[in-house]
């Protein structure tokens, strides 16, 4: 096969098969010192993502923002924190990407603000009653004395999700009280957000990752769920996925999408967005998607499938149905800044890096666009032993449980801590990064040919060059295997590549599949070892 230098996607539909690289901002890359990823710490590391082949990155939140939720608690959405940052900054970044033929989606916070927000601190000094506050959802309490919340609804962070001021009335807000819930019945907001958007593609940016993209209308007259921690046992948001609530998913949030899409679809070169939301059913989670709302939905079931052939099998054949329904390619993702990362949740250690290495090169071969977070092409593992106090997670506090472990600063480079995540001779980090990531930087698997990197940087190099992965490739064929072994093809004209993943507990045998030309583990007399996937071609 012909090695060419990349050349990134044009087309307007770019989108469809990208692979989009999720950097985690305050994490990332530190260019002044504070312990603090930044915009400018970015721009550096740009050609680091060129390299490794992705197409595009998604910013998680840089904008002005108080940090109680890192990021996702914004208090203006049209300036840059200056922990991240300027607006100068971002400029150079875009700049600087788009000159590498990366693309940057942003991250947009429609569903709440911070409670720093001019609009949140405005309503808190109106009073009851007052068009300041309307654009929040306030209410009275239940009770004679006003003094328990106006409905049954619990935080995803824990507890309820209303909290008490001074003046008695009660606001909602499902994640931390940090994060009043906007009122979208209210026309101020939307046409607010509508402006919102304009201001970022204004300033070129190639799409909007949508967060809590199902949460932003609440049933009217915000009736009880009926059940909860309270009553029940059972947290309201376990059911996330599986139940309908009625703050989220419903129907009249598919009228926001109708007036975005239209304003995406006026400006030139193909600008999109991805929803993260959460539905009963891939069914109702396609809805999100089409022509005239939006382009993309996280398909997290892949993300939650067990370790096992049919598991795997399972969910990936649902999204595949689902993507032919609705006419847009599934996309994958296997770790995010929300979820403990795949090397853990795989089994942590050896057997966890094997099986997320594996798994990797499954999700790269598929069809349709895959999000990458990172550090997987590092191999990271979770930090499980960061010590409470270091802990920043608000959901922490609430509910005892973290998602700091995914968020450690990703090594770079050098011997010691925090491994060239900021400049020269700086030690500091906002989460401290454990001894063992010296052996797992940038500096110490580039070059290395088995290391986690360089099997990205070869998966990735494969998947824009062939054919039979390319975005009009054939879909996916599932081929006859052994039990616990998947293993699907995809052709264009006459050249197939096939990939084979082995779930089973002993080495299989692949060499009726074609000739091998990547593997997440060495294959040694045409055998595929436990926990490994390969790819293979034939002409
Ligand atoms: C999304 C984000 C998460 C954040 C939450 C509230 O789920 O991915 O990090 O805490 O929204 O904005
Ligand atoms: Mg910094």
């Amino acid at each position: 096969m012909a090695v060419s230098t990349i050349t990134p996607p044009r087309t307007d539909d770019w989108w469809r098969s990208a692979v989009v690289y999720q950097v985690y901002v305050r994490s990332f890359a530190d260019s002044d010192g504070d312990g603090v990823g930044d915009l400018a710490g970015i721009r550096e590391r740009l050609p680091y993502l060129r390299d490794l082949g992705v197409d595009a990155l998604w910013l998680t939140p840089f904008y002005t923002s108080p940090m109680v939720d890192g990021g996702y608690d914004v208090a203006d959405y049209r300036d840059v924190d200056p922990m991240f940052g300027t607006l100068a900054d971002f400029d150079a970044m875009i700049t600087d990407a788009h000159a590498l033929g990366l693309r940057i989606i942003v991250d947009l916070v429609p569903n709440h603000t911070s409670s720093a927000h001019r609009w949140f601190v405005d309503a808190l000094a109106a009073g009851p009653g007052s068009p300041e506050r309307a654009r929040y959802h306030f209410a009275d309490g239940r009770g004679e004395h006003g003094d328990r919340p106006p409905n049954d609804w619990e935080s995803i962070f824990g507890g309820p999700a209303w909290t008490r001021i001074a003046d008695g009335q009660w606001y909602l807000h499902l994640f931390d009280p940090a994060q009043p819930d906007l009122n979208w019945r209210h026309p101020e907001v939307r046409a607010e957000f509508e402006d919102v958007l304009r201001f970022w593609l204004d300033r070129g940016v190639d799409g909007f990752r949508v967060d809590v993209a199902h949460g932003m209308i609440k049933a009217e007259g915000l009736p009880d769920v009926g059940f909860g921690t309270a009553t029940t046992g059972q947290r309201q948001v376990d059911l996330l996925g599986r139940a309908r609530l009625p703050y989220f998913d419903q129907d009249e949030v598919h009228e926001i999408y109708r007036a975005w899409r239209p304003i995406l679809d006026s400006y030139p070169g193909g600008r999109m967005a991805v929803a993260e939301a959460w539905a009963e059913t891939p069914q109702r989670l396609a809805r999100y998607i089409g022509p005239d709302e939006l382009h993309q939905a996280f398909s997290f079931d892949f993300l939650d499938a067990t370790w096992s052939a049919d598991s795997f099998r399972k969910v990936i054949d649902t999204a595949l149905a689902e993507a032919t329904v609705v006419g847009a390619p599934t996309t994958w993702v296997l770790s995010n800044h929300d979820k403990q990362r795949h090397v853990t949740r795989y089994g942590d250690g050896a057997e966890g890096l094997r099986r997320a290495r594996a798994a990797s090169l499954l999700m790269l071969a598929l069809p349709g666009s895959a999000y990458l977070y990172q550090g997987e092409e590092l191999g990271l593992p979770e930090v499980l032993d960061l010590p409470d106090e270091l802990r920043q997670d608000p959901a922490f506090l609430r509910t005892g449980e973290s998602r700091d472990g995914c968020r450690v600063p990703i090594p770079w480079s050098g011997e010691l801590a925090p491994y060239g995540f900021g400049p020269a001779g700086s030690e500091l980090s906002w989460l401290p990064a454990p001894a063992t990531w010296r052996a797992l930087s940038v500096a110490a698997q580039a070059g290395t040919p088995d290391s986690t990197l360089e099997l990205y940087r070869a998966a990735l190099r494969i998947r824009h060059e062939h054919p039979a992965l390319a975005v009009d490739a054939g879909e996916v064929t599932w081929l006859p295997a052994e039990p616990g072994v998947l293993a699907f093809s995809r052709t264009a004209g006459t050249t197939a590549l096939t990939c084979v993943v082995n779930l089973s507990g002993a080495p299989v045998a692949i060499d009726g599949y074609g000739e091998p030309i990547v593997a997440s583990a060495p294959l040694t007399d045409h055998l595929l070892p436990i926990d490994a996937s390969a790819w293979l071609e034939r002409r």
